[in-house]
């Protein structure tokens, strides 16, 4: 048997280095949807027979693990979606949409992923809401080091919340490496996905405080979600119930709960401290080589952007990929911010280790293997 700690993916021949696009999943994690599949796959809350009830016993534990892990106050506040991006619109379409109206503004940081920027922009559209931007610099690019500052002081989300503004957190960037705490926060609403974070693709989460769950309106409607209807009347499940229309990825779900579990075991303070090492590092070796432009020294993330001079930012991509090694490059999925210019992403996740980042380095010092490919 192999050991469920594992991950299949780092036993190819594969420097993986894309790691905010997504993770890298544990065979455990694999293992979990593959016993749905295998053992007890039936639909959840529709059959009066043990392996759907199970099925109800499995996503129910889920939501349980996931209260715990972002320590939520009830688990009726978490609400599986798809992604991040399902989840933000989620609270757009169906919070803001009803409760904002015409003028009335939404502060936004000009580095936010286009999954926080364009429900809004279209919000706007619809409503007549005006979206303020905040700038941002290359060096606070990394959306967990903008979760950090929050934490650090809450007043800012007091003091939104004394001038009845509502705080909502993109959390993709940095529910995989970092302890979040929502009742410590005090966010209104916070989004991110599974996949980002050795989880399934395919499952997203949606926190969001009781109280405004129960103001907020689905915007999908059908089964799993209503209660009783008839052609003039009808009535939702409870909240989070009627959020999840029709069937969920219920495998996805499922392996989720052991995600949890497993970044539970390794502890998401040895997370953080890891990665924050290996981001050092690589940043102490990068600096050696002149030609190499690194844009956020300064950030805390878990995220290097760098460029190498008068190579374009795809062409470098590209070449380290003859070399196995995973990299983006581009404008990447935060247009808005001072990052106009396209570079090179390197995204390090806990799994990352010194040799790899040793190896990026050594591919990165044939500078003239690199001209030569890029004519
Ligand atoms: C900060 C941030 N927000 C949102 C998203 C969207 O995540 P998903 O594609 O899982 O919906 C991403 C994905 O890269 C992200 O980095």
């Amino acid at each position: 048997m192999e050991d469920g700690n594992k991950f299949p993916m780092k036993e190819k021949n594969i420097i993986y280095f894309d790691n905010a696009a997504t993770t890298f999943k544990p065979y455990r994690v694999i293992n979990k949807m593959n016993d749905y599949y295998l053992e007890y796959n039936a639909n959840s809350h529709r059959g009066d027979y043990d392996i759907s009830f199970k099925v109800d016993d499995e996503i129910d534990y889920t939501r349980d693990l996931v209260k715990m892990f972002i320590n939520a106050k009830r688990k009726e506040e978490i609400i599986f979606t798809k992604n991040t991006t399902d989840s933000l619109n989620m609270v757009v379409f169906g919070y803001f949409l009803n409760h904002l109206k015409k003028d009335d503004e939404v502060i936004l940081s000009s580095s936010e992923h286009a999954s926080n920027i364009l429900p809004w922009l279209i919000l706007s559209v619809k409503k007549g809401i005006k979206v303020v931007f905040v700038d941002s610099t290359l060096e606070k690019l990394s959306i967990r080091d903008i979760e950090e500052k929050i934490s650090n002081n809450t007043k800012v989300i007091e003091l939104a919340h004394k001038k009845g503004i509502l705080v909502v957190v993109d959390a993709a960037q940095s529910a995989p490496h970092i302890k979040i705490d929502v009742t410590d926060l005090d966010v209104d609403f916070l989004a991110f996905s599974a996949h980002k974070m050795c989880g399934p693709t395919g499952v997203g989460i949606l926190y969001g405080k009781y109280s405004l769950l129960n103001k907020m309106i689905p915007f999908e409607f059908g089964g799993g979600m209503n209660l009783t209807y008839n052609d003039s009347s009808l009535k939702l499940l409870d909240v989070p119930y009627r959020f999840e229309a029709g069937t969920s990825n219920l495998a996805g779900i499922i392996g989720f709960s052991e995600t949890i579990n497993f970044l539970n075991e390794i502890g998401m303070d040895n997370i953080e401290k890891h990665e924050k090492y290996l981001r050092k590092y690589l940043i102490k070796e990068l600096e050696k080589i002149p030609y190499i432009k690194i844009y956020n020294k300064n950030c805390e993330g878990s995220i290097v952007i760098i460029n190498m001079d008068g190579i374009l930012s795809g062409d470098l991509g590209l070449y380290l990929n003859t070399k196995n090694i995973c990299v983006r490059s581009g404008k990447h999925c935060a247009k808005m911010g001072d990052n106009k210019e396209d570079t090179v992403r390197i995204s390090l996740y806990f799994y990352n280790t010194y040799e790899e980042i040793d190896y990026l380095i050594k591919v990165l010092k044939n500078k003239k293997e690199i001209e030569e490919f890029s004519k």
